[in-house]
């Protein structure tokens, strides 16, 4: 419920509270929703795991992860405290149905409370967890859950998830978090488009001669080995974040801003998706896997090494050249590429427009740079558009490109938000606008699967690139071949 003051009375359930994304993330982010004043008095949160703890001891672990993961400047001892006295800490074991019965007893807040239950932990609990939860009488009408990425590993399994958690809750009030939506920039980039007269006009095939998504990390593993040997890129990045930023730059404007007006454009991108065939998944994708090499001057040791598995064929780059078939799209690429233990921690979508028609100035051809809008989610989320400016003083028609700044940081000044701050107050609140809708996650499985099936067809193991590198070179090749140049960072 909502109080006139704005601030929420709730009860918070993590499952998997012990783990890494709910000591990292969630915590962290209930926290700072709870020093800006959203948690009403009475809020809770219970904290779920099998580990035995009390919950003295689990609020000892919170405070050591708000230590951790919350600069110094934003912790205040009061806050803090206040924070820790919300935490009750459940022993159980969620597969098991008869433990729910001690999270039924201690949920007592009656069936107009709001409830959100928050499944941080592996997608194979995510079906009996539901069912869990409904056979203990716990899926009443303020009740929602929260289920983390990946929504299974295939076509196929992502249906049986959402068939067995659509047994228990209705689709309205299941929320498949993909953070990336989260991000500042990502809503901005809709305000961007439906906000702004300037750009719909130009945001087409007239106009627009290709796009770049890239999300590059120079993190490796980090003790995900397990999950990630099974997934690899694909399944990891490209079927979740990159497909959804694709998704909302190329999609039609929205006739609302209501959470189904605008998830029914995304699925309209989704289902564009030109289906890439075993041919075609040989000119248009390419994976790789790092080689030992150094990032930021620091030796590190390849992905093999890292998974201890000397034969494994998990890809940790991918790149994959996307066509969405529609009137406003046909004929301009979407590059998407991700890749771990790059040179650079950064996430941009970057629109590449055409060069001009007809050049007057003489002498400058080999300066023109075609305009690109840059919009960067990570580090220091921001705007930019690059243009071609005169070079100030005397000396001709001098031309040089210059970007256009819009930093988010400069411009708003105080502290930026974390997505899950945002994605969890939006669950309390009831709006699934940020979230993926069940028809999108499986349609981006039909879009992936065929590539996977590629792969597994040719049968070739991924390229190596050294760490701290761009990837293969067949990546640059791939772009390369079109005329094209991945864009380089130039702040
Ligand atoms: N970490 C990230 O940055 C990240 C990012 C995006 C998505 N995700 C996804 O989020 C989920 C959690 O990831 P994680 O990295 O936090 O995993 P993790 O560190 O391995 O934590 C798993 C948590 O689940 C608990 N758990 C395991 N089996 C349980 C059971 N039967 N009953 C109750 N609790 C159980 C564990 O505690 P006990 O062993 O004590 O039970 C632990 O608290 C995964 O699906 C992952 O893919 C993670």
């Amino acid at each position: 419920m909502r109080h006139p003051s704005g601030s929420f009375s709730f009860d918070l359930v993590i499952f998997g509270a012990t783990g890494d994304l709910s000591l990292r993330k969630l915590i962290p982010a209930l926290y700072q929703r709870d020093a800006a004043g959203q948690l009403e008095s009475d809020a809770r949160i219970f904290a779920v795991a099998r580990a035995s703890h009390s919950d003295d001891e689990f609020r000892a672990i919170a405070r050591g992860a708000l230590q951790e993961h919350v600069p110094a400047a934003e912790l205040n001892a009061e806050q803090v405290e206040r924070f820790a006295a919300r935490i009750h800490y459940l022993s159980l074991d969620a597969s098991h149905a008869g433990d729910y019965q001690r999270l039924a007893a201690a949920l007592d807040g009656g069936p107009e409370r709001i409830v959100v239950f928050y499944l941080a932990m592996a997608p194979r609990f995510f079906g009996a967890v539901c069912q869990n939860l409904a056979a203990a009488g716990l899926n009443r009408p303020e009740a929602r859950v929260v289920l983390e990425k990946p929504i299974g590993q295939d076509l196929a399994s992502a249906q049986a998830i959402n068939r067995a958690v659509g047994h228990a809750f209705p689709e309205e009030r299941i929320f498949r978090i993909d953070h990336y939506l989260g991000k500042e920039t990502v809503q901005n980039l809709m305000a961007l488009r439906f906000a702004n007269a300037l750009f719909e006009p130009i945001w087409h095939r007239g106009v627009v001669d290709h796009v770049q998504v890239t999300v590059a990390e120079k993190i490796g593993v980090e003790g995900r080995a397990g999950y990630y040997d099974q997934a690899g890129a694909l399944r990891d990045m490209i079927q979740n974040h990159l497909l959804q930023l694709l998704c909302l730059v190329a999609m039609e404007p929205p006739n609302a801003f209501s959470a189904d007006a605008v998830r029914d454009e995304k699925l309209k991108v989704l289902q564009a998706l030109r289906p890439l065939t075993e041919r075609s998944v040989a000119t248009h994708t390419v994976r790789g896997q790092y080689r030992a090499g150094a990032v930021d001057g620091v030796a590190v040791p390849g992905y093999a090494e890292e998974v201890e598995d000397h034969a494994t064929t998990t890809e940790t780059f991918v790149v994959v050249k996307a066509d969405v078939e529609t009137w406003r799209w046909a004929g301009v690429p979407f590059y998407l590429r991700t890749g771990k233990r790059l040179p650079q921690r950064r996430s941009e979508i970057v629109v590449q427009f055409r060069p001009v028609p007809h050049l007057i100035f003489p002498g400058v051809a080999s300066e023109m740079v075609p305009n690109r809008l840059v919009i960067r989610l990570q580090p220091d989320e921001g705007i930019s558009l690059h243009m071609m400016t005169k070079v100030p003083g005397p000396g001709g028609m001098r031309l040089r490109q210059a970007p256009l700044n819009l930093s988010f940081a400069d411009t708003f000044r105080g502290r930026q938000a974390d997505a899950y701050e945002r994605l969890l107050m939006d669950v309390v609140r009831g709006n699934p606008m940020l979230f993926m809708r069940n028809d999108e996650v499986e349609s981006a499985w039909r879009w992936v699967e065929p590539i996977l099936a590629g792969w597994q067809a040719q049968g070739d193991a991924p390229k190596p690139y050294t760490a701290g590198s761009w990837g293969p070179s067949a990546a640059i090749g791939l772009i390369e071949r079109d005329g094209r140049t991945w864009h380089e960072d130039m702040r």
